[in-house]
């Protein structure tokens, strides 16, 4: 029997935590990161733990990932978030070669290998626009939550055109759309477009290879991923919980870490 094992990713929205035990996750916790990294990454793991049935003193080794990561000094090793988000996602879907992973703060773009290796990546990190604070802050201005966001792309005939990526920008000129009459639902399905465009921007620059993986918070709307999948011409699969998958490649590292102590 498998030792049970935690990853940890502290991200900049939210915090996630998978115990994985005999290569099954039996249990984790998405928490967002609040003020308090490090308060957050205890709590995921406790309720991790707790909805596995699992008293966290029998963890036996915990990776942490995540731009927040240093606030996990509790944990066994640190791990960079390309790695744990390629591994994570290669477990999910052998077959996949790109994986996209839009977050709270950043999307990047991961070329992995047939064994899953990272072969190449492409970050943005720089600002927040193609990302889900954009969409976060956009959809308060709309005042539209999650899923009418994601709907918006399905049912609006006609996105409207929004010129400024910049997420200040774009917010004055969703509030003078908003101001001219213009229906939310194409607005909405207009920054979609946006962030969409700029994510398969990435991907061509570092070369689509099929198949292709989402993961990250923003996976979750339904709306982007249908667009991604016709701006880039190819099918994403999205796994059934696309936002742990840096957590669950954590917890395969301390998996591959305590392996290496046996056998060492
Ligand atoms: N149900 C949902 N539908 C659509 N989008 C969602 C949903 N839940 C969360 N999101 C989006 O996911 C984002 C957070 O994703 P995630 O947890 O992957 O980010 P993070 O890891 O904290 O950030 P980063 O990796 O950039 O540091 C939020 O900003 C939000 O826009
Ligand atoms: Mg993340």
């Amino acid at each position: 029997m498998d030792a049970v094992v935690v990853g940890l990713d502290i991200g900049s929205a939210s915090t996630k935590a998978v115990v994985l035990k005999d290569s099954q996750i039996v249990g984790y916790a998405i928490l967002s990161t609040g003020f308090n990294p490090q308060y957050s990454g205890i709590r995921a793991i406790g309720e991790a733990c707790e909805k596995a049935g699992i008293n966290p003193k029998d963890v036996v080794y915990t990776v942490a990932t995540g731009y927040g990561r240093i606030n996990a000094p509790f944990a066994n090793s640190r791990v960079t978030e390309i790695t744990c988000h390629a591994k994570g996602a290669f477990f999910t879907n052998n077959r996949a070669r790109t994986v996209i992973d839009v977050g709270g703060q950043d999307s990047k773009v991961i070329s992995i290998d047939e064994k899953g290796r990272v072969v190449d990546f492409q970050m943005n990190d720089r600002c927040a626009a193609g990302t889900g604070r954009f969409l976060e802050v956009m959809m308060r201005t709309l005042d539209m939550n999650y899923e009418e966001m994601s709907q918006a792309v399905i049912n609006s005939e006609n996105p409207s055109k929004i010129s400024n990526m910049c997420t200040v920008f774009a917010e004055s000129e969703v509030i003078s759309l908003l101001a001219k009459g213009e229906r939310r639902e194409n607005i909405a399905a207009g920054l979609c477009h946006s962030i969409s465009e700029r994510i398969a921007t990435m991907v061509k620059r570092i070369g689509l290879k099929e198949e292709v993986i989402m993961t990250g918070g923003v996976a979750k709307n339904r709306g982007i991923v249908k667009l991604l999948e016709n701006k880039l011409n190819t099918k994403i699969s999205v796994p059934k919980e696309p936002q742990i998958i840096g957590a669950l490649g954590a917890a395969l590292e301390a998996k591959e870490a305590i392996l290496k102590i046996k056998q060492s």
